[in-house]
């Protein structure tokens, strides 16, 4: 044992790397190698108990110290081999390194990140909703009688059920004033779906996130400080914005709050169909039939709603000129947004 403890040191010494290493292991440990042999030749049942136990520890010693060296000439050759900054070199560090690929996160989740935060600094809850939508919530409880032009096969994807694909966000309205009643601060980011022709500024299937306040007293003043303070904080600067009167059945006075066109500078092109300005967010005071759907007494209760258009304010703060990339699947167009915030 001794013998080929000494021999295996001197194999090992003069090994210089990682596969000289495992040559020595292989002709020890390997299959015929040398302890490996011992082991196998040895014949215990000559001996006395004591003597086999003896003997045995003193194997297992062997083999442990064996692998060891090994582990740790294997270790020193690896590091050897490693390149070396030597007297005189000096190391770049402004060398590129090897670069791993991420995933960018999508446009529209980075806006609607933001405004998440935006909001829950100003006490709104972030509340989910039902893609899959009963009737009622999207249309009836909204005070959207049965003959509005909203409700035409055209608009509404329509289930074999009798529920549909929501429309819009304001879906969540009712449903959340029944859960949590008044008063109220919550926004409703989620994905629509609607059934019309697909252009530059429309799709199929866009976000929108909803925006719901109620509280004693509350007006048109809240209204234009809110939009305000979400508009500086998504755009970083003043953008130039006009509310018009707008109409929707669940809002009284109902607003459409443009902004100037960041495309093309209000100068008009194919995104802003050449009027220099895109409908972004339509708002009001919520109509009182919709506070008593909500079961909210409307004489002691008012609020605002908006319904901003999640992905056309995506296209205006990064620029994009056509809405179908959206959802185009394209990892060039991906990839030029974040991976973190
Ligand atoms: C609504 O959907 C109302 N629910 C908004 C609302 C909420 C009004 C609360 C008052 C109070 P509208 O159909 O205009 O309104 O859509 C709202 C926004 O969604 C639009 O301004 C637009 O930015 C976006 N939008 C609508 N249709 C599409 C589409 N096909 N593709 C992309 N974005 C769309």
């Amino acid at each position: 044992m001794e013998e080929i403890r000494q021999q295996f040191l001197a194999d090992l010494s003069r090994a210089r790397s990682a596969k000289e290493v495992d040559e020595v292991r292989v002709r020890y440990l390997g299959r015929k190698g040398a302890i490996t042999t011992l082991l196998k030749g040895t014949d215990f049942s000559r001996l006395s108990p004591d003597e086999r136990r003896e003997l045995g520890r003193k194997l297992n010693e062997l083999k442990a110290f064996v692998e060891e060296q090994l582990v740790r000439a294997a270790q020193a050759a690896e590091a050897a081999a490693a390149p070396q900054v030597g007297a005189g070199q000096r190391l770049d560090l402004t060398l590129p390194g090897t670069s791993r690929r991420l995933g960018a996160i999508h446009p529209v989740t980075l806006v609607q990140m933001e405004l998440e935060d935006v909001f829950q600094s100003m006490g709104f809850m972030v509340l989910g909703g039902f893609e899959v939508e009963l009737e009622y919530y999207n249309f009836d409880a909204l005070n959207i009688p049965p003959d509005h032009p909203a409700r035409d096969m055209q608009d509404t994807y329509w289930l074999t059920n009798g529920m549909l694909m929501r429309t819009h966000t304001s879906a969540n309205q009712v449903r959340a004033l029944e859960r949590f009643g008044a008063p109220l601060r919550a926004i409703f980011p989620g994905r629509c779906f609607r059934y019309e022709a697909i252009d530059a500024s429309h799709e199929n299937t866009f976000y929108q996130l909803e925006g719901l306040m109620v509280d004693r007293e509350i007006s048109v003043a809240n209204l234009i400080a809110v939009m305000k303070a979400l508009l500086a904080r998504i755009f970083g600067r003043e953008v130039k914005v006009r509310l018009r009167p707008g109409f929707f059945p669940f809002v009284e006075p109902g607003f459409e709050l443009d902004v100037e066109c960041l495309l093309c500078g209000g100068a008009g092109c194919a995104t802003c169909k050449q009027s220099g300005w895109i409908e972004l967010i339509p708002c009001g005071l919520v109509h009182p039939r919709v506070l008593e759907f909500g079961r909210v007494d409307p004489a002691v209760f008012s609020g605002f709603a908006f319904g901003l258009g999640l992905t056309r304010m995506a296209m205006m703060k990064y620029g994009i000129p056509d809405i179908r990339l959206m959802n185009s699947g394209d990892i060039r167009f991906y990839e030029q947004f974040p991976a973190a915030v």
